[in-house]
C-alpha cells in the first residue's frame, strides 16, 4: 500500500506593514517552505532538512519549529503516532520575511491534513504562534496569520486572541528586497524601547487607523500618508545597510510607502503597478551591486491565498 504523504506551502510575509508592529502583516506569492508528512511506523517523530541551511543542520530536530509544530498538533488531538516530517525550506532565515512562522505553517496545515484535519485555523493559530514563540522568544501572530490565512491580516488583540483579514487592494504590487545581511528577529526585537511617549503613540495610532481607513475606502494616498512609523523604524533602520537611501529610491519613484520587512533586514515598497514594482526592484538592486552587498529581489503580488496542500 502507497504511504500517505502530504506536502503543505505556507507564504512568506511582510509584518508590521510599516506602522503595524505586531500587528498587521501580509502575505506574499512565490516565497515561501514546504513541509511533507507520512506516518513513519515508528511510536517517535522523524525529521530530515531537504536544504543546506547550516544554521538548521546543526540545530537538534526537536528544536526545529516544523517538528515541534507536528507535535503541537498530535499534542491537540490526542494521538502519538509517529510521523516523519521534511523540511524542505526554500526561503533565507533571519531575513525579516517570517521563514520561522512559513515553517511553522506549513508542518501544522500538513499535520493536520494528515490526521483529516481535526483542527479549525482558529486552532491552529495559537499553535504557530508558540513557534514564534520557540524561533525568537515572542509570541506575535503577524507572520504566522497572514501565513495562514493569506491577504493582509490585522491582529486586533492578543488577549483573547483575534484577527481580521483586511481586503486586498487588487491593483496592489510590492516589491521585497533581501540584503544579505544577518539580522536576527530575537535582536532586533531587544534594541527596540518598552515604553514610548505618548506623543508618538498618537502619530502611531493615526498612522494605523489611517493606513486601514485607506486601504478600505481605496485612497491609496491616505494608504501613503499613513505608512510612517515613528516608534520602530528610527532604531531598526540603522541595523539595514542603505536603509535611507532605498527609503529615498522607492519614494521617488512614487512608491505608496517604503518600510522594513518584519524585523528586517529585508525592506519592501508597496507599488501602485507591477511595472512600477519592478522598476524600484531595478533601481534598489543597482545600489545593492554597487555597494557589493547580495541580495535577493522579488516583485509580488499580495498573496490572497494562505497555506495550502500542494
Ligand atoms: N512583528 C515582528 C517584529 C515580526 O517586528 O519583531 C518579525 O517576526
Amino acid at each position: 500500500m502507497a504511504i500517505k504523504k502530504i506536502t503543505a506551502f505556507a507564504p512568506a510575509t511582510v509584518a508590521n506593514f510599516v506602522c503595524g508592529y505586531d500587528i498587521l502583516g501580509f502575505a506574499i506569492e512565490g516565497i515561501g517552505d514546504e513541509v511533507s508528512v507520512s506516518f513513519n511506523q515508528k511510536f517517535e517523530n522523524t525529521f530530515a532538512l531537504l536544504s543546506n541551511h547550516s544554521e538548521l543542520q546543526q540545530l537538534p530536530p526537536e528544536k526545529n519549529v516544523a517538528f515541534e509544530m507536528v507535535k503541537q498538533v498530535q499534542e491537540a488531538i490526542g494521538r502519538t503516532d509517529g510521523i516523519h516530517i521534511e523540511l524542505n525550506k526554500k526561503m533565507p532565515l533571519n531575513s525579516g520575511l517570517g521563514s520561522s512562522s512559513a515553517s511553522a505553517v506549513a508542518a501544522l496545515v500538513a499535520a493536520n491534513a494528515l490526521y483529516d484535519n481535526p483542527l479549525s485555523t482558529d486552532q491552529l493559530l495559537p499553535l504557530a504562534m508558540e513557534g514564534e514563540r520557540l524561533a525568537c522568544g515572542t509570541a506575535h501572530a503577524d507572520n504566522v496569520a497572514p501565513s495562514l490565512l493569506g491577504g493582509i491580516v490585522l491582529v486586533k488583540g492578543y488577549q483573547p486572541l483575534e484577527v481580521v483579514s483586511i481586503p486586498v487592494p487588487k491593483h496592489w504590487y510590492c516589491c521585497v528586497v533581501h540584503a544579505h545581511v544577518d539580522v536576527p528577529t530575537r535582536l532586533a526585537r531587544k534594541i527596540l524601547k518598552t515604553t514610548i511617549p505618548l506623543k508618538e503613540a498618537v502619530v502611531q495610532f493615526g498612522n494605523i487607523a489611517g493606513l486601514i481607513a485607506g486601504i478600505y475606502s481605496g485612497n491609496d494616498q491616505l494608504v501613503s500618508n499613513s505608512m510612517q512609523d515613528v516608534l520602530i523604524e528610527p532604531h531598526r533602520s540603522l541595523l539595514i545597510p542603505y536603509f535611507q537611501e532605498m527609503k529615498k529610491l522607492a519614494l521617488g519613484e512614487n512608491a505608496i510607502g517604503f518600510g522594513i520587512s518584519g524585523s528586517g533586514p529585508s525592506v519592501f515598497a508597496l507599488c501602485k503597478t507591477e511595472q512600477q514594482a519592478t522598476q524600484i526592484a531595478d533601481a534598489i538592486e543597482q545600489l545593492l551591486i554597487s555597494a557589493q552587498i547580495g541580495r535577493d529581489v522579488f516583485v509580488s503580488r499580495i498573496s490572497t491565498q494562505g497555506a495550502h496542500i500542494l
